[in-house]
């Protein structure tokens, strides 16, 4: 018998403000067409004044938690990648704990930027196979507009706000690929890439929360390749290749990232679950929320081969590959 983390619903949540690329022509030297054709970008939304990450997070695992039919007695622990946190400490993770009203259990939070839910979901797998939970909340939840430099015409117009949670849990496979839940994973950082895409602030720096920094040019070069490299580990891990994969569900940066590395793995654009045209940029939401989208419209089934990949600041990357 082989204990598999499989998930068992998904759900979402995004600010109620839509802003779109027309927004930035007021102020910044850009147009609704560059940031279309550079980044396939058409709208993102932003956070209200009053809305903080945990508030989006909450949302999501509320969604999730309904997609499963389940409700917060079910969980053993929460666990939320991030990297806009609300607060320097405690973790959004016990603040989305509090907000549920669960008084059991863990939380604790994942900072890998945008690779932020990939390096969750493998450490949530990690715990269900050893046996510390047997379901858990995985959430991505950002609100990126707080660390935006609104000046910053190659940065600003392209991250936005959101939510997306999954709830994973233990059940029983064969230990063949054929077994739902998640089948393999590859992490991956490199702290020599540190000045492509960083945050100019900290607490134990400059003591405020800076603003976000980035050289998209050479990072763009770095993504296709590196996220390639890493979905073509994952499904070597358990015998598969890109033939095999029914949805590509990526982290949404650009649409030409992932057009690349769709390309290169052999998978056609119509099995790629697209939301960045809608979402922006959104780090380490982007993939749950697009695992979302494509559940809740159908398109992702039960027993679909699932592989998200994902890059960012450190860099710091990875892949998933799951049976839905
Ligand atoms: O989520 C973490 C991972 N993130 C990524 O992987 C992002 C990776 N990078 C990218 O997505 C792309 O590199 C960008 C969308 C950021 C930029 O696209 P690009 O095709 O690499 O453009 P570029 O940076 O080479 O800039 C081309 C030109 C430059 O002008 P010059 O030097 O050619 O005169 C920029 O100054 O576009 C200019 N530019 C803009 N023009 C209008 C940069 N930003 C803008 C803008 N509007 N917002």
């Amino acid at each position: 018998m082989t204990v598999r983390a499989v998930i068992e619903g998904a759900g979402h949540y995004l600010p109620e403000r839509v802003v779109p690329n027309s927004w930035f022509e007021g102020w910044l030297d850009t147009s609704d067409e560059w940031i279309r054709s550079r980044s396939g970008i058409e709208r993102r939304r932003f956070a209200a004044d009053d809305e903080a990450t945990s508030d989006l997070a909450t949302h999501a695992a509320r969604a999730a938690l309904d997609a499963a039919g389940l409700n917060v007695d079910d969980i053993d622990g929460v666990i939320v990648a991030t990297s806009t946190p609300d607060l320097t400490f405690p973790s959004v993770a016990t603040m989305v704990q509090r907000d549920l009203g669960m008084t059991h259990g863990f939380g604790f939070d994942v900072q890998a930027v945008c690779a932020g839910f990939i390096y969750a979901l493998t450490n949530a797998n990690a715990l269900i196979i050893a046996g510390q939970a047997r379901r858990l909340l995985v959430i991505g939840a950002e609100t990126f507009s707080r660390i935006m430099d609104w000046q910053d015409r190659s940065t600003c117009v392209l991250f936005g706000d959101g939510a997306g949670a999954v709830v994973l849990s233990a059940q029983e496979g064969n230990g063949t690929p054929d077994d739902r839940g998640i089948l393999s994973a590859d992490l991956n950082s490199d702290g020599r890439y540190r000045e492509m895409l960083y945050v100019d602030g900290g607490v134990s720096t400059t003591g405020d929360a800076g603003k976000l920094r980035m050289q998209g040019n050479p990072l763009f070069r770095q993504a296709v390749e590196k996220l390639t490299e890493t979905a073509d580990v994952a499904l070597e891990k358990i015998g598969l290749s890109g033939s095999d994969v029914d949805w590509i569900v990526p982290h949404q940066a650009n649409i030409r990232i992932i057009q690349g590395t769709a390309r290169k793995m052999g998978v056609p654009m119509d099995r790629v679950i697209l939301t960045v045209q809608d979402h922006g940029n959104t780090s380490a939401a982007s993939i749950p929320l697009a695992l979302s989208v494509g559940a809740a419209d159908g398109r992702i089934r039960k027993g679909d081969l699932v592989l998200s990949e994902a890059i960012g600041g450190g860099l710091a990357w990875g892949a998933v590959a799951l049976r839905w």
